[in-house]
């Protein structure tokens, strides 16, 4: 089966720092480890990355449609601001699950917009790291059942 993409937007280069009573003291190199030790337990392989560009995420996305079996994205500010993500998850044919670290339905009113959940297949947030290991969990069910209906 080919790697789950676990793809991070802006910002998140700078978790352990970053506002952690909203985000956690996690780095975003603690999370990596969380869900490499994670994917070995699942049995599966990973892609992690990280951009603080609208174009590169779009870009990536279009990679784990090529070389990957699913992806795990959070998106971060991006979630709720871009349509050419939405539109990149939508044309390609690998599932994704939307992960966030924070809750933001319970947060500002401005994250209500959300252009990645239509286009996920569903949707983790509000679990601090973990949230990555629910996401990665669930992204790999689904890779190994997309693998098993193309066998
Ligand atoms: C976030 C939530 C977003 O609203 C915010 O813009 C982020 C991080 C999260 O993981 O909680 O940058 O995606």
């Amino acid at each position: 089966m080919q790697p789950i993409h676990i793809l991070n937007g802006p910002n998140l280069n700078l978790l352990g720092t970053r506002e952690p009573a909203i985000y956690g003291r996690e780095s975003l190199t603690d999370i990596k480890a969380m869900c490499a030790a994670a994917a070995d337990a699942l049995g599966v392989s990973i892609v992690f990355e990280q951009t603080n560009h609208e174009g590169e995420l779009v870009d990536q996305i279009q990679r784990a449609g090529k070389d990957g079996s699913a992806i795990v994205l959070n998106a971060a500010a991006y979630t709720h601001t871009s349509v050419a993500i939405h539109d990149a998850l939508k044309a390609v044919a690998v599932p994704c699950v939307e992960v966030h670290l924070s809750q933001p339905a319970a947060r500002e009113a401005f994250r209500d917009v959300n252009f990645v959940a239509p286009a996920a297949a569903g949707s983790i947030s509000g679990f601090g790291a973990f949230s990555y290991v629910l996401g990665l969990e669930a992204a790999a069910r689904l890779a190994k059942a997309g693998a098993n209906a193309n066998e």
